[in-house]
């Protein structure tokens, strides 16, 4: 099928502006909008099999790019609403030092195209060293894609898609949002059959879920042509710091990613702790410091730490709660979102990385939707 840019320069930014349409289908797909607290149905419709749930002790998640930084969120969040003990390993890594096998398992292949050699590789080996065990360590396989008629749905048990459409753009971004949406729905679905979530909090998370595709509309609405216009100050950039911590700190590592692929800044993604353990060496007034401070468990340290940034004389970025009242005061330059429970905060501070990104690109005249050296989907090892 032909896609077209429909008006937009780049399909990347077609692709941005798609994401609340991916979250509202997502929504509509994985959730039974009519579901009210006092209902003692489930929320939710993922259809997967029995098999998947009975007697869960462990998830393993393996990827490469952007599904595995989907994958270190969906670890927070499968840890912190499921209570499920959850490893994420590189791909490439885990083919050729897979763990020690661990009981009752559960092992989530994420992959936007279904076809990344590594990933597949990383599921077929769990598949098959698992295969004269007792039972026990039979292999439950569970692919997260944005399609179902790729390689990897041939190998699992069964598939959550992510519904984002035809993503062009060799830079991820919308296939991304959906592959959040599949993490919030999987560990909210797991934390209500295990009795770790109250129904008011899940109440809460599902409201929250509900209000993001207009909050995201809300970002590209006022934050585009603000961003845009900053861009400019990347134009002789070669080096940037993407700093987060706590559910934000994969973000970080998107918002370094994208920077790198499409603009070829060198940049790096660090947990806003460790930044004084070896980044804090780099800084000066030419390396910008991108902070995501919102609200919640880390707010308070993730600002000092941005702090220490400014007092080595780099200009700072903060991605930042709209009620910050502080935040001007803090950062250089300010780019908020709208308030937002931190749990789902990802939703909103990875769109402000993705618009950076593909305006710094574009300011500098590259080929934003096939960045050098890099291809839509890696089918070799
Ligand atoms: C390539 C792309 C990345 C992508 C990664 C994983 O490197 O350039 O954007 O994140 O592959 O792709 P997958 O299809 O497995 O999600």
């Amino acid at each position: 099928i032909a896609v077209e840019k429909q008006g937009f320069r780049h399909f990347m930014a077609k692709e941005i502006y798609e994401q609340p349409a991916v979250v509202r289908t997502c929504l509509e797909a994985y959730l039974d909008l009519d579901w009210t607290p006092g209902s003692n149905k489930s929320p939710f419709k993922l259809d997967l099999p029995e098999s998947i749930y009975k007697d869960l002790e462990n998830i393993q998640i393996v990827a490469c790019g952007t599904s595995l930084h989907a994958g270190m969120i969906g670890k927070y969040l499968l840890e912190e609403l499921a209570q499920i003990p959850t490893a994420i390993q590189y791909a490439s890594e885990f083919r050729y030092s897979p763990p020690p096998l661990t009981p009752n398992t559960l092992t989530i292949g994420i992959t936007q195209s279904g076809e990344t050699a590594d990933t597949l590789a990383a599921v077929e080996i769990e598949q098959s060293r698992r295969k004269d065990k007792e039972p026990k360590y039979y292999s439950r396989l569970l692919a997260v894609t944005n399609r179902t008629d790729s390689a990897i749905t041939r190998v699992v048990d069964c598939v959550i898609d992510t519904h984002a459409g035809m993503e062009i753009g060799v830079a991820a971004t919308k296939t991304f949002m959906g592959q959040l949406m599949a993490f919030y729905f999987l560990s909210l679905d797991l934390a209500h059959r295990r009795g770790t979530i109250t129904v008011d909090r899940m109440a809460e998370i599902i409201t929250g879920l509900k209000v993001l595709p207009s909050q995201i509309e809300v970002i590209l609405e006022t934050q585009e042509k603000y961003i845009e216009e900053l861009s400019h100050s990347f134009l002789e950039t070669r080096d940037a710091i993407f700093l987060g911590r706590g559910i934000n700190f994969p973000i970080a590592l998107e918002g370094a990613l994208k920077l790198k692929e499409i603009s070829y800044i060198h940049a790096e993604g660090y947990p806003s702790g460790e930044m004084k353990h070896g980044p804090i060496a780099l800084l000066d007034a030419k390396v910008p410091v991108i902070a995501i401070t919102m609200p919640g468990k880390v707010y308070e340290k993730a600002v000092s730490n941005a702090q220490e940034a400014k007092a080595r004389d780099s200009h700072l970025y903060g991605v930042v709660a709209a009620s910050d009242k502080d935040a001007a005061e803090i950062f250089d330059k300010v780019l908020p979102v709208p308030d937002v429970d931190e749990l789902l905060s990802p939703v909103l501070t990875v769109i402000p990385m993705q618009l950076m990104s593909y305006h710094i690109a574009a300011m500098r005249g590259l080929d934003v939707d096939q960045p050098r050296n890099l291809a839509k989907s890696v089918t070799v090892e």
